[in-house]
């Protein structure tokens, strides 16, 4: 009797050889299964109970014992991995307050998402942030969970109205050790407002300096000011350059992302020329990466190769939690501090704060990261 009807056998007794092609994936499948592939839970409680149960290896290393046989299993050891390396992780503080402000002439491109997530990691890992909200829009407020209705004192008063900061900034309720000063409607008309008023670039940096001098004498020194800016380069995104001494430049991984980069950096090098020598381009973070399209990778490598030294490392995933957070009035690092999204903006958020050690010094944290 013939044995064509009779099931195939497995070619291994780990696993079976896949002799199907798909060729609407344009890739082989992987050819053998070591075993089979845990379900997302099975592979999160063994990432969580498989570690310690290793003994004297180190922890972050046992992790690679899990089963990397499917992309899934692979991206839940991983961020086991990642979560581990950071836990309870206390950033260096800076020799002086980090004012940075956060620019994009283009709208949509993760200026506020990068804000709001990097300023409550910062806070989270021990540093005291400031958040300023200088977009009409108030994104970066409704996403700290800060009241900006129309009546709330604002960042409005303190431009137009050259009311102190301090009278405006807020508590963040979810996250301890982080500020903000909020953005109502009413911003909406500083733009033109602030074009009659006496200094206008630099009613900001005033407001700020003053600031800063009174929380020094007072409750502590600040360590990062984030700026959230509004998609143009009006009058309001002045005053945060005037206001700052570095730009954090989110840049969105797509096409037409480094359209009107140059007219940014020309901007950028018009108020150093001018009015602030001291502002620079110190940190541009890749945003909205997914690893499926080529383009990404294209426009990640472009760049890189442009800003060899600006680029942080962490590119920002493009990730479901990190867009349903801000209708949480919260960050993604609250919101879900276990996602592969809150996992970049706290290892972005690391390297922003390293950037301030010398050699000796980052060496010193490589080594800590290795160990734990
Ligand atoms: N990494 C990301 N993954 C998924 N959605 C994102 C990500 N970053 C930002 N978004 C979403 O994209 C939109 C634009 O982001 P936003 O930060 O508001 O940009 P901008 O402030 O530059 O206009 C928002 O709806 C935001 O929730
Ligand atoms: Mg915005």
């Amino acid at each position: 009797m013939s044995s064509s009807n009779e099931p195939s056998t497995p070619d291994t007794e780990a696993g079976y050889s896949m002799s199907v092609t798909r060729p609407w994936l344009g890739v082989e499948p992987t050819p053998t299964f070591r075993q089979p592939a845990p379900r997302p839970a099975e592979a999160r409680e063994a990432g969580a109970t498989t570690a310690p149960a290793t003994g004297s290896q180190p922890l972050v290393e046992s992790i690679s014992l899990l089963d990397d046989s499917t992309p899934l299993a692979l991206e839940v050891a991983e961020d086991t991995r990642r979560r581990i390396a950071l836990a309870g992780r206390r950033f260096p503080r800076p020799k002086q307050t980090r004012v940075l402000t956060v620019s994009n002439q283009k709208g949509g491109v993760g200026k506020t998402t990068t804000t709001v997530n990097m300023a409550a990691a910062l806070a989270q890992a021990g540093l005291r942030v400031l958040v300023l909200d200088i977009d009409p829009q108030g994104n970066a407020s409704t996403a700290l969970g800060i009241d900006h209705h129309a009546e709330v004192d604002s960042i409005y008063d303190v431009l137009v109205d050259s009311m102190p900061l301090k009278n405006v900034v807020q508590k963040c309720p979810d996250v301890d050790n982080l500020w903000c000063a909020p953005a109502t409607i009413d911003l909406a008309g500083a733009e033109i407002e602030l074009v009659s008023l006496v200094a206008r670039e630099s009613r900001l940096q005033k407001a700020v300096t003053k600031y800063l001098e009174e929380q020094e004498a007072g409750d502590g020194r600040l360590d990062y000011i984030l700026i959230d800016c509004p998609p143009s380069l009006g009058l309001l995104t002045v005053n945060a350059f005037v206001a700052a001494q570095e730009v954090l430049i989110p840049i969105q991984c797509e096409y037409y992302a480094l359209e009107g980069l140059s007219q940014l950096l020309r901007n950028v090098d018009l108020i150093k020329g001018h009015l602030n020598p001291r502002l620079h381009v110190s940190t541009i973070l890749l945003t909205m990466y997914d690893g499926r399209t080529r383009l990404s990778s294209q426009v990640a490598d472009e760049v890189r190769a442009h800003f060899t030294t600006e680029v942080l490392k962490t590119t920002v995933p493009r990730s479901v939690r990190i867009s349903e957070a801000p209708s949480h009035g919260q960050t993604v690092m609250t919101y879900d501090p276990a996602s592969s999204g809150a996992l970049s903006y706290l290892e972005a958020a690391r390297e922003l704060a390293e950037q301030v050690l010398d050699e000796s010094e980052r060496e010193q944290s490589n080594a800590a990261t290795d160990r734990s």
